[in-house]
C-alpha cells in the first residue's frame, strides 16, 4: 500500500531535515504492509492533528510528523489484535508494549516525534509509555512544554480517530473504555476543551 497523494504532498511541502522525509515514508510503508488499518489511522491522526496545529497556533510540522508516526511501535505488535474481536488482557498488555517501541525505533532518527510517540498514551490517568520523568535531563523547558502540547494533541486526535474509526474492541484496564467518547474526552483531557472541539471538527471531515 502507497502513501496517499496527500501525505506525499505533505512531506515535500515541509522538506524536514535529518532524514525524517525518509524515515517517515519507510516507516509508514512497513506499518501498510503488515496493518493496513493502522496506515490509514496514523494518516487521519497526522492530518488531523497538522490541521488542530493550525488553527491554535502551534507547530504544524511537528504536529504532521508526530502523528504519522505516533503508532510506529505497532509494527511490533501481531497484526491479529488488529482484526476486530475483543483481546484479552494478556494481549492488551501486548498492545500498550507499542507506545515504548515507538520511542526505541524513532530516537534516533528524530528525537521529537520519538518523545510524541512514547509519550500519546501516557498524558491520562492510567495511560501507558514514557512519562515527563523520562525527559532528557539537559533539555529546556520550553522543549519539554511543546513536546508536551503536541503530543496532548496527537493523543487527543488518536482517541477520536480510534473511536470514530475502529471496529476492534480494545479494552483499556480502566473504566475510561466504557465511557461515551466527549465523556471520556472530558476526563481524560480536562484541560483541553478547545482542543478537544477542534479536534472532533477535524476528525469528522474523514468520515
Ligand atoms: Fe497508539
Ligand atoms: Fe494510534
Amino acid at each position: 500500500m502507497k502513501l496517499s497523494a496527500k501525505i506525499e504532498r505533505k512531506i515535500r511541502k515541509y522538506a524536514p531535515k535529518g532524514g525524517l522525509d525518509n524515515t517517515t515514508r519507510v516507516l509508514l510503508d512497513l506499518i501498510g504492509m503488515g496493518q493496513p488499518l493502522t496506515l490509514a489511522h496514523s494518516e487521519r491522526v497526522g492530518l488531523t492533528t497538522e490541521a488542530v496545529c493550525l488553527k491554535t497556533g502551534k507547530d504544524a510540522k511537528a504536529g504532521l510528523f508526530g502523528g504519522l508516526l505516533h503508532d510506529t511501535g505497532k509494527n511490533t505488535v501481531l497484526n491479529f489484535l488488529f482484526d476486530g474481536r475483543n483481546i484479552s488482557a494478556e494481549e492488551y498488555a501486548e498492545v500498550k508494549k507499542h507506545a515504548i517501541a515507538g520511542f526505541t525505533a524513532l530516537k534516533r532518527a528524530h528525537l521529537f516525534t520519538a518523545y510524541c510517540a512514547g509519550l500519546h498514551h501516557a498524558l491520562y490517568e492510567r495511560g501507558y509509555g514514557l512519562t515527563a520523568r523520562d525527559f532528557p535531563k539537559n533539555w529546556q523547558p520550553r522543549t519539554v512544554k511543546k513536546v508536551l502540547e503536541i503530543a496532548t494533541i496527537i493523543a487527543i486526535c488518536d482517541d477520536i480517530d480510534a473511536s470514530l474509526h475502529r471496529k476492534t474492541t480494545i479494552k483499556d484496564d480502566s473504566r475510561l473504555s466504557d465511557m461515551p467518547l466527549m465523556k471520556r474526552l472530558e476526563t481524560k483531557f480536562p484541560d483541553d476543551h478547545e482542543t478537544v472541539k477542534i479536534a472532533l471538527e477535524e476528525a469528522r471531515k474523514y468520515l
